[in-house]
């Protein structure tokens, strides 16, 4: 006769469960790397709608894996569901089942995902979920990269298509020779800017190809006598075959790649804790959290910036306080002042202006999360019940709380629990910057906030306010968008003339004196309301004019609606060999990527 759970013994149920959590760790990770897999032949048949539709079903794929082993490890445990002793076993026997695993840091991770469902656990609890690894981290040796060497034999030529009949690609390329010979152009003239004249020993290249929209990357150094020079080859994939489009020399260009403003990448090689050591040696100021999110590991980034701030706040005694910049008037933001992240909580209630529900701003961050996010909008990391000393936050911070937050944040005598926040990347406010900055960084971000809002509306999105507010410079000068409560499709908008004023007054007045739906926009107004100074206004009208006209935003929509994927180069346009080689691709437009 079957038992209950209620008739087994605490060390079975701990078994059982710890074997369910592991049998869904592994079904978990045989999904992503098929997913991942797959991209290589999205990119040999130029399948464009299908990388994106396989880099949405792999983002969404994690919870659904674990609302399934919820289900399990509930019945599993029965009435022993919350029972700390029976987790603290489960914990430990799932400790000895990965110990062995060259993901580990993973497993741990997807196990404290079951765990926090289960307990909504307030602050972390070691006892039930793996706050700190249980493992030492594997020294980095030689060994351990997941470089694959390619000797010098006779020129840079030579090596760099040794380079490019790279394994894993599965289509031919256009003109091979060609695009070798101008890549190691590219690769010696770097070389001898940056003083290093002489002779390349080897190149080390990953093992596999990198590959996001309609780019797929080649990474590696060279080594030139004791020194490391870290490149990327960004190939595209024309009607033609594959073409070099682009070689990146620079860590910062490489660093850009990887931004926490793109999407993940899909790369068919493992373990994670190698790659994104090997990865790290490239990019030395990249965070460890950034690179495992930038590999589509996400939650195990979130773990990662965990430990950060748990460092932090341990090493230093940085108050958090309100963020520079505008106050939201849906979000309170804060931060600590040498921190690179911001911490933003949903505001209890919201002006009359915005007419939208704390509900509704999960729902564009929600947004945001799965879709392109085309290099110009800040990736988010939802964290729950995060707990602090409440010494640590600025009086001010607090009061804020108080007044606008009493739904998320607990204030307590001793500790703040907020219950909700979104965790990203500290950026400088674009009003700020403009205001701030050197004429010439003023003027270029301008520019960039342009070139941002065509990328996006490149993506299909349309941010909603384009106010200098909702956008920031990074520190590559990049700027990025990281308001969303107003973002939406581009095609849910409607982009209207302005109708003829009925008199002069009407013209000048701010407030629209003719009926407006809550998705009409009038382009021709975009730039009259940032509220730039006007010689930047005139920067912005000169160099992306475009932008306020009807016709444009028009033209775009047409495009989203027949599903054209349109081409974002994640690195500068001098990067790019392309044009010089082949000019535009056959179908008349460069030929796309990224
Ligand atoms: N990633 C970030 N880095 C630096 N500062 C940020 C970041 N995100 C937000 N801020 C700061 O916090 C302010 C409010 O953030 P955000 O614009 O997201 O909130 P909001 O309530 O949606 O704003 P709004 O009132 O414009 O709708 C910004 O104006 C900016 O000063
Ligand atoms: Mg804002």
């Amino acid at each position: 006769m079957a038992r209950s759970a209620g008739d087994l013994s605490a060390s079975r149920v701990a078994n059982l469960a710890a074997n369910a959590v592991l049998v869904g760790f592994e079904a978990y990770r045989d999904e992503f790397r098929s997913i991942s897999r797959r991209a290589a032949g999205r990119f040999a048949r130029r399948d464009w709608a299908g990388a994106l539709a396989d880099a949405t079903e792999r983002l969404d794929m994690y919870s659904g894996v674990i609302d399934g082993v919820e289900r399990v490890v509930r019945e599993t445990l029965a009435d022993r569901v919350t029972d700390r002793v029976v987790w603290a076993s489960i914990k430990a026997v799932y400790s000895g089942l990965i110990a062995r695993r060259d993901d580990w840091e993973l497993a741990e991770t997807f196990f404290n995902s079951v765990s926090r469902r289960i307990f909504a656990t307030v602050g972390v609890d070691g006892g039930i979920e793996f706050v700190d690894s249980d493992f030492e981290t594997p020294p980095v040796d030689a060994g351990s990269l997941l470089f694959h060497a390619h000797e010098l034999r006779t020129d840079v030529t030579e090596l760099v298509e040794t380079i490019l009949r790279h394994d894993g690609l599965q289509a031919p390329y256009q003109d091979l020779r060609r695009d070798a010979r101008l890549a190691a152009g590219r690769l010696t003239d770097h070389l001898e800017r940056a003083g290093l004249p002489e002779r390349i020993d080897h190149a080390e290249v990953i093992e596999a190809p990198f590959y996001r929209r309609k780019g797929a990357y080649l990474l590696g150094r060279l080594v030139v006598g004791e020194r490391f020079v870290p490149f990327a080859l960004a190939l595209l994939n024309t009607e033609c075959g594959i073409v070099v489009d682009a070689v990146l020399t620079d860590e910062n260009d490489i660093s850009i790649l990887f931004s926490f403003t793109r999407s993940h990448f899909h790369v068919d090689l493992d373990p994670p804790y190698r790659l994104v050591r090997t990865l790290k040696l490239l990019m030395p100021r990249k965070s460890i959290a950034e690179l495992y999110i930038a590999l589509g590991h996400h939650k195990h980034g979130k773990t990662e910036l965990y430990r950060d701030l748990l460092h932090r706040l341990h090493d230093t005694d940085e108050r958090f306080r309100l963020a520079p910049g505008t106050p939201g008037m849906v979000m309170i933001v804060f931060t600590m002042p040498a921190s690179d992240v911001v911490f933003k909580v949903i505001r209890d209630r919201f002006p009359a202006i915005k007419p939208t529900t704390p509900g509704g701003i999960r729902e564009s961050y929600r947004l945001v999360f799965r879709h392109d996010r085309a290099g110009r909008l800040v990736e988010a990391q939802e964290f729950e019940h995060l707990q602090f000393d409440r010494a640590r936050f600025e009086p001010e911070l607090v009061e804020e709380f108080l007044r606008d937050a009493d739904q998320t944040v607990d204030v307590g005598p001793e500790e703040v629990v907020v219950h909700h926040a979104y965790v990203e990347r500290r950026v400088t406010p674009l009003d700020l910057h403009v205001r701030q900055a050197p004429d010439q960084a003023a003027t270029a971000a301008v520019v960039d906030f342009g070139q941002a809002v065509k990328d996006l509306a490149a993506s299909g999105i349309f941010p909603g306010e384009l106010l200098p507010k909702n956008f920031g410079v990074t520190r590559h000068g990049r700027v990025v968008c990281y308001d969303y409560d107003e973002l939406g499709l581009v095609t849910d908008f409607s982009f209207r003339q302005l109708p003829e004023a009925a008199s002069d007054d009407d013209d000048l007045s701010d407030e629209a004196w003719f009926g407006v739906g809550p998705r009409d926009l009038f382009p021709e107004e975009f730039s009259r309301f940032l509220g730039l100074p006007p010689p930047l206004r005139d920067v912005l009208e000169r160099s992306h004019g475009e932008l306020c006209q009807v016709a444009f935003w028009q033209e775009v929509q047409a495009r989203v609606r027949r599903h054209e994927i349109m081409d974002l180069f994640p690195y500068d346009p001098s990067r790019r060999l392309l044009s010089a080689a082949a000019g535009p691709a056959p179908d008349g437009r460069p030929a796309g990527t990224a």
